[in-house]
């Protein structure tokens, strides 16, 4: 079926007019200012977008769906994180692959892929992650990448759990450079960050208040200036995941200035919290738990001068669903304290909504930015080739965003599978009305209408 969308103000991460955008047989197949109906093929729908924005499809460059971790699982499912996803305007998500240390990849590769095949309602790939680099590794991983993956995860933190060691994250970074895959990675110092909790549990600091004081910005420095001597020594191209805070964001730089090839993602609770929430009385902090931890406020306007900039390249979610009833309060005091709480916050949902509402509303992204750091990068940086712009060619996946909605997130409605939401009460100025992927209606109305297994794996190049 054509769908032809009329007079929306089409944003895309260069340009911005008021337009027509015609979708037959899953691809953009004309831009104009005007198409008219007769133009078009027998039985096209027409979408009246006048008065709403024209957007490319999201991309969520860093969810987590299928995640064991921290002695339990997170909550979503493939249909639940799916569905989630594209009633908030994303319609891709790239999944992070975390398998055990002692795991083989391509299992890994096989049981992910399998959670989310017939199952998702948007279209998905993976970032792989390397937990382990040997013979029989190395080989699955060069697998791997001929069916399609083009990317690698490796994670500097979780000793013990998914973190590499340095010979296995060198010979990683070497293997990417020559297969030409670029390597995301989430940069702490492990042993600053287990030796400081050490110490404060020692000290009888048990609550979620000292999550972040025991990985405060110097360990991430630490990571991410170690992620750019190895990614120098090596070429390999790199991508560093959830950065939090000035310091973060300045070594990769400095990086850069010395010609590494790097990107820089943050997340949207780092924009939008900071770490009085996981100071909250009592436990509700918990709900605020993430790595690297929510930081000072000041480091949020830092984040938003370097989204506006550039050097922040992308906005992910880190999407990582934890019950706060049966799974947060794993980490209660009494339990051993802030250590055990499952690491990570529900977004998947709202990230494009808080960004349009906390960015673009209040002037401190435009909306070119908006649309490049929540799409079009993503797009570029992972070969997600026909995804992440209006063009024709392009994959029909766009947004028809309506500016003048109004509403709150709450957990009660929500459709995210987790019993909170960090973001409770906080209100919205706009809302994904309807969103189209590869040409077909998935929401209306903002209701999602796409059946399970919609979604396909994302061809990269
Ligand atoms: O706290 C976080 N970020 N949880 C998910 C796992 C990870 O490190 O990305
Ligand atoms: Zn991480
Ligand atoms: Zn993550």
């Amino acid at each position: 079926m054509a769908v032809l969308i009329q007079g929306g103000r089409v944003v895309t991460s260069h340009d911005e007019f008021t337009g027509d955008v015609l979708c037959e047989d899953g691809r953009i197949t004309r831009i104009a200012s005007r198409i008219e109906m007769n133009a078009c093929p027998t039985g096209t729908r027409l979408i009246h977008a006048t008065g709403k924005y024209v957007f490319p499809g999201f991309i969520d460059p860093h969810v987590h769906v299928y995640l064991p971790f921290m002695g339990t699982y997170a909550k979503d499912t493939w249909e639940t994180a799916s569905r989630a996803a594209l009633i908030g305007g994303t319609t891709t998500l790239i999944e992070m692959i975390c398998p055990g240390k002692g795991d083989e990849p391509l299992q890994a590769y096989e049981l992910w892929n399998s959670k989310a095949k017939g199952i998702s309602l948007c279209d998905y790939s993976f970032h792989m992650g390397v937990t382990r680099f040997d013979e029989l590794a190395e080989g699955q991983l060069r697998e791997i990448v001929k069916r399609g993956i083009r990317s690698f995860k490796v994670f500097l933190a979780y000793k013990g759990a998914l973190g590499v060691d340095d010979r296995e994250l060198y010979h990683t970074l070497q293997l990417a450079k020559e297969l030409g895959v670029i390597v995301t990675a989430h940069c702490e110092n492990e042993t600053l960050v287990s030796e400081t909790q050490a110490r404060l549990l020692a000290q009888g600091k048990l609550e979620p208040r000292w999550h972040e004081p025991s990985r405060p910005v110097r360990v991430e420095e630490s990571g991410v200036r170690h992620l750019m001597a190895f990614a120098e020594m090596t070429g390999a191209k790199v991508y560093i995941v959830h950065t939090s805070c000035r310091e973060g964001v300045l070594a990769a730089m400095e990086g850069a200035a010395r010609g590494v090839d790097v990107q820089v993602e943050t997340v949207i609770p780092y924009l939008t919290l900071d770490k009085t929430y996981a100071e909250k009385d009592g436990f509700e902090g918990a709900k605020y738990v993430m790595s690297p931890p929510i930081r000072a406020r000041e480091h949020q306007a830092f984040l938003w001068d370097a989204l506006r900039s550039g050097m922040v390249a992308t906005v992910a979610t880190d999407h990582a669903p934890f019950d706060f009833e049966t799974q947060k309060v794993m980490g209660l005091p009494a339990q051993g304290g802030f250590v055990k709480i499952p690491n990570g916050i529900p977004s998947v949902e709202h990230r494009v909504d808080l960004l349009y509402t906390y960015g673009v509303t209040t002037g401190k992204i435009s909306l070119q930015r908006f649309v490049e750091a929540a799409s079009t990068a993503a797009a570029r940086i992972f070969g997600l080739q026909r995804k992440g712009t209006i063009a024709v060619g392009a994959d029909a996946d766009v947004v028809v965003y309506d500016p003048s909605y109004r509403g709150r997130i709450s957990a009660k409605t929500h459709h995210m599978a987790t019993d909170y939401s960090a973001f409770e009460g906080w209100e919205l100025k706009g809302r994904a009305e309807t969103v189209l992927l590869r040409g077909e209606v998935v929401v209306e109305g903002g209701e999602c209408k796409a059946d399970k297994g919609y979604g396909k794996p994302v061809t990269r190049v």
